[in-house]
């Protein structure tokens, strides 16, 4: 079969789709083609971004916590944002070397409407700059308690929609092994976490039960799903939040009850607020 001699012809790439983007993504070789890892991970990039599309669609502002190189920004301005007339993306990542590295890459590509800041998340909530209101909220494999602190931004902004692929998160399963002792002497559902890596495994489950429903207590409807063969991690549960209004009617009465159930109570301040 004859090989394509340039990007524009590899079916996968869409018309329009900047070709310098996919190669500073490493996505096309430096000579403009795809092999078989490639051609894998711009599937996975599609992927995702079907998802998220639909949800840009009458979009002004997305903001993308711990957002690293930037990849799905970059990805999602290059076919969502580009070619209208508004709508911006920014980048909120901690590490002032990959902000910066960013900055570069979006002058480069004439992206004008990409913004990124070098700060956490948590500093984000404050930070000059950020509109009151911002209509997405994007957090992709955002360190342990980041996501958590994107939920917050989300809420405190009054996203309409939220999209977390989130990583591992300690802090629950480091309270679970702190109380296991007394939680074994007084619960047998305590079983369930008796053994390291069942607190390990238990605490990141219940953290994104509790993430579910504290959104829900916010009005918000809330899908979980599998984001199928996403390389980057073996996390790949993908929640996606869109604003109905009205609050699930015991979703926080749920979470109370789960977070004295499996003695995690300090852990009120982070799932029911
Ligand atoms: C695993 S990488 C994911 C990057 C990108 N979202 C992706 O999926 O390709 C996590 C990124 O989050 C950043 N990060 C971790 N904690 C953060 C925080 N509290 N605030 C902002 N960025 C954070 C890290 O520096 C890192 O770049």
């Amino acid at each position: 079969m004859k090989k394509p001699d340039n990007a524009a012809a590899i079916p996968e790439i869409r018309p329009g789709q900047s070709i310098e983007l996919l190669k500073e993504l490493h996505i096309l070789t430096r000579d403009g083609k795809l092999n078989q890892d490639t051609r894998r991970k711009l599937k996975q990039v599609y992927h995702l971004y079907r998802f998220i599309e639909p949800l840009l669609e009458r979009a002004e502002i997305l903001v993308d916590h711990g957002a690293g190189k930037s990849y799905l920004g970059f990805i999602l301005y290059d076919l969502c944002i580009k070619e209208r007339a508004s709508g911006e993306i920014v980048g909120i990542e901690s590490r002032p070397e990959l902000v910066e590295k960013s900055r570069e890459l979006a002058d480069r590509l004439g992206f004008q409407r990409m913004r990124f800041l070098a700060c956490t998340v948590e500093e984000s909530l404050t930070a000059a700059g950020l509109p009151v209101a911002v209509d997405v909220v994007t957090a992709l494999h955002a360190c342990n308690t980041a996501t958590d602190d994107a939920i917050r931004f989300a809420l405190t902004k009054n996203a309409r929609h939220i999209v977390l692929v989130p990583c591992c998160q300690a802090e629950v399963a480091a309270v679970m092994r702190a109380r296991k002792n007394d939680s074994l002497s007084q619960k047998p559902l305590s079983e369930l976490w008796r053994h390291p890596i069942h607190t390990r495994e238990l605490g990141s489950h219940l953290t994104n039960v509790l993430r579910c429903l504290l959104l829900e207590s916010h009005g918000y409807d809330v899908t979980v799903t599998e984001l199928v063969g996403w390389e980057h991690s073996m996390k790949n549960e993908l929640i996606i939040a869109s604003k109905r209004g009205a609050p699930r009617k015991n979703a926080r009465q749920r979470a109370e009850a789960i977070l004295r159930e499996f003695n995690i109570e300090e852990l009120a301040t982070r799932f029911t607020y």
